[in-house]
């Protein structure tokens, strides 16, 4: 398609976008997503501007970064410069420019070399700014692109304006564990297939993750390498700043044990004891255990805890393999679609479950599933590609578990 085209094409498709969406959120992040595609970008960024800490935080990002974490000093980078004069900045050389701060992304192994940074200007002030990054043929961008991105970022604004964007971005989370250029390799025929191609991920205390991406695209290869049962092939595993890139046996085994529950589509209960025998069997193996009645009843199973796997539905069952994850009192607990083998209102119920267990203790979740409907109820919502992060997007508001439908 020629470019004039693509470019009405793509301000057709924002501008439907934007204004018909319910959800600001997800219309603001498939217009970056317009963008990025329709100008062969490798990366782009929303950023807002948080009044209170005069600091920009980063919303919603396309690109092999993580940069969730991230926040820039009002006026200070290209971005804040941006946010701060209200003006539009194109560069075609990042590192000959002294407003730009290279820490923002080069850290993790990326060079920024070409960009556009637009402001989100409302009618009365600067919110944010909306950035694109390096093409994926080298090519520098055109004065077109730039008005594209413009084009797109009046929209957005005038949209939140509209819509009322009520942001609470709160304070720096801490890392819980942290992927660096993460890769893994299988051995194939005379070869190696890889599965993961570099992969740089930050997971916080307390927050809930969500994991999308097509089959075969390495979601659950990345969370057994999170969770100690496979080995990574290069790149660095931090778990509270300790490395576990190549743990020993000794070191596997009470990672597994303190630190990690687990949760799969199906729930390897044990067919001889009951509901709470099967959590306190774990209970007995774990360091820091809370009660197997507790968990038991967190997961609102205590009138069925005598029952045996097969007296229980599917719902049932695998609330008390979470009960099971639960019982350990882990930092972190890995689902590995989780809902896949059940219907809707019992996935919704054992999706509210899970939610309360971050919500109302001390763990993180990271759960892999399918279905992009369960990426509004997380913090956050990962999509990987073909080995490797391809965007992660914050949600402002995450919904809760029985808003969900599918
Ligand atoms: N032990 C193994 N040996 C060889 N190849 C493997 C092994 N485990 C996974 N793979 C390959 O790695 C790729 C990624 O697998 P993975 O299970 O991580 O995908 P996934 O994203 O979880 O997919 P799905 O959504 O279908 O569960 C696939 O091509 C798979 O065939
Ligand atoms: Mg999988």
């Amino acid at each position: 398609m020629e470019k004039d085209k693509r470019f009405v094409k793509a301000t057709y498709e924002i501008m439907e976008q934007l204004l018909n969406v319910e959800d600001l959120d997800e219309a603001l992040s498939q217009s970056l997503q317009t963008i990025v595609r329709t100008l062969d970008s490798k990366a782009g960024v929303i950023w807002y501007l948080d009044r209170n800490s005069d600091r920009l935080h980063s919303v919603f990002h396309i690109g092999p970064s993580d940069i969730s974490n991230t926040s820039i000093e009002n006026g200070i980078g290209i971005e804040g410069v941006v946010t701060k004069t209200g003006k539009s900045i194109m560069i075609s050389d990042a590192e000959t420019d002294p407003r730009f701060e290279p820490t923002v992304f080069d850290d993790q192994g990326f060079k920024t070399r070409s960009m556009i940074c637009v402001p989100l200007n409302n009618s009365k002030e600067t919110i944010g700014c909306i950035e694109i990054i390096n093409k994926n043929n080298g090519a520098l961008y055109e004065k077109e692109e730039l008005e594209l991105c413009e084009h797109m970022a009046n929209l957005a604004a005038f949209t939140i304006d509209e819509k009322g964007l009520d942001v609470d971005l709160g304070e720096d989370k801490k890392v819980l564990c942290s992927l660096k250029d993460i890769t893994k390799e299988y051995p194939s025929g005379d070869g190696f297939l890889k599965v993961l191609k570099g992969i740089n991920l930050d997971v916080y205390e307390h927050e809930f993750v969500v994991v999308l991406g097509e089959s075969g695209c390495g979601k659950s290869t990345m969370m057994n390498i999170i969770g100690g049962m496979d080995y990574l092939t290069s790149g660095t595993l931090l778990i509270e700043g300790k490395d576990y890139s190549h743990p020993d046996d000794a070191q596997l085994t009470a990672f597994r044990r303190e630190y990690v529950g687990f949760i799969f589509q199906s729930y390897n209960l044990m067919p001889n004891l009951t509901a709470l025998e099967n959590v306190r069997f774990i209970a007995e193996i774990a360091k820091d255990p809370i009660t197997p009645e507790d968990a038991i009843a967190k997961v609102g199973l205590s009138e069925r805890a005598d029952n045996y796997p097969s007296q229980l539905s599917g719902g049932q069952q695998q609330r008390v393999s979470i009960a099971r994850a639960l019982v350990k009192n882990p930092k972190l607990i890995l689902a590995d679609e989780p809902t896949a083998a059940l219907d809707l209102n019992t996935s919704k119920e054992v999706l509210g479950v899970i939610q309360e267990i971050v919500r109302n203790n001390d763990t993180t979740v990271m759960m892999v599933t399918h279905n992009p409907e369960i990426g509004k109820m997380a913090d956050r919502v990962v999509r990987v590609s073909n080995g490797r992060i391809a965007s992660i997007k914050r949600n402002i508001h995450p919904l809760a578990a029985e808003e969900l439908s599918w």
